[in-house]
């Protein structure tokens, strides 16, 4: 009755210029590792459900990168998505999906940008999760102690006593708050980060959206017998084209009262900019994490620096600056401006 859902479809707009929209970076190695992060978080899941359980949703254009990354993964599991509607409309439909082929299905709903260390605490965590929504009706999520004030992630606040051993009902859930707010969130003490790794029965998720986006509800369940036939690729082309774009986080899980944590002591971080590939990487004495092999730095200080070229860089006197230099972009922007990046490359396709 487990399955794994991982989204896939994403286009890493703040891992510009690594990380390009024919080419995003969940299928990029960015850390070294060997492994692409698509490739980590399958091998990650499939020590949890049997590979056949796995669904990677993604975009059609990424389908084929995903199955040459992916040779384990059956190519039925592959599915596609006909337009990129963030991940509220990928998780409606992949709950659907899986629900006509097992009405008790139930699902983890997991991020593919994900940096996890400590691999058998997080199977303890997902296996407690995977049980405690077999027996309630509840949208749970794994919950990480924060360390600063990252706008990109969701804060949430739980409350006492404890509605299994390790698991909290969830008093607030606040999406990708401002800095002002994410600072306080932090100074009280009493938040946690959204890890993006979702559980619950797809029964639950799918009354979570009849509750809280009753018109992508309506779309899918209008449709729910086309899916895992012939028609489903038609289908789902019609009902995407007619679907709002929006992410699950402020469609349904700020919203639904039903919602619970799981504090989660292992290692964790979501590559989701530059920043977090830094943090993550080993860095010489003054804090500089390099990438390429011609690359040289003098007085300079906790930078990012990233080259997939063979030119040679020379940099001097930066501080706290992120340098990117692939084939056809050279990138130079401030590490506090990181979140921004994203709205720099819409400002470019809008203008070029
Ligand atoms: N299939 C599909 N289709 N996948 C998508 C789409 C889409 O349209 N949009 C995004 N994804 C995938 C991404 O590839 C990524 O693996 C995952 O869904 C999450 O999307 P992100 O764009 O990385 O979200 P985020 O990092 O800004 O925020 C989410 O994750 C944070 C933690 O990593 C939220 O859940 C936050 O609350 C959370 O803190
Ligand atoms: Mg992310």
């Amino acid at each position: 009755n487990h399955y794994v859902a991982i989204m896939a479809g994403g286009i890493g707009s703040r891992f510009w210029p690594k990380s390009r929209t024919s080419f995003p970076k969940q299928f990029l190695d960015i850390l070294g590792t060997g492994k692409t992060l698509i490739q980590a978080t399958f091998a990650r899941y499939s020590k949890i459900v049997p590979v056949e359980n796995i669904f990677v949703v993604t975009s059609e254009d990424y389908a084929n990168i995903v199955h040459e990354q992916l040779p384990d993964l059956p190519q039925g599991n592959i599915v596609a998505e006909p337009f990129r509607k963030n991940t509220a409309p990928c998780i409606a439909y992949i709950a659907f999906k899986i629900h006509e082929l097992n009405p008790d299905a139930v699902m983890i709903a997991a991020p593919a940008d994900n940096h996890i260390l400590d691999e058998e605490n997080f199977g303890g965590v997902m296996h407690k999760a995977l049980d405690f929504v077999s027996h309630v009706s509840a949208l749970t999520t794994v919950g990480i102690m924060p360390t600063h004030p990252n706008t990109g992630y969701g804060y949430i606040q739980h409350e006492g006593p404890e509605a299994a051993p390790g698991i909290y009902k969830v008093k607030t859930f606040t999406e990708k708050p401002n800095l002002e707010l994410a600072k306080t969130f932090i100074e009280s003490g009493d938040f946690l980060w959204n890890s993006g790794i979702f559980t619950w029965k797809c029964k639950t998720i799918i009354s979570a959206f009849e509750q809280h986006l009753p018109e992508v509800f309506e779309l899918f369940d209008g449709e729910k017998e086309q899916l895992n036939t012939p028609a489903e690729k038609k289908t789902i082309e019609s009902v995407y084209s007619q679907c709002p774009s929006i992410s699950i986080d402020f469609g349904i899980m700020e919203k639904a009262n039903n919602v619970y944590i799981i504090p989660a002591s292992f290692s964790w971080s979501d590559l989701g900019t530059w920043n977090s590939a830094h943090a993550n990487m080993e860095k010489d004495y003054f804090d500089n994490a390099v990438v390429g092999d011609n690359v040289m730095v003098f007085d300079t200080h906790h930078c990012m620096i990233h080259t997939s070229n063979k030119k040679m860089i020379l940099v001097q006197g930066l501080e706290d600056y992120i340098v990117v230099d692939t084939d056809d972009v050279l990138m130079i922007c401030k590490k506090e401006k990181e979140q921004d990046i994203k709205d720099y490359v819409s400002e470019i396709k809008r203008t070029k």
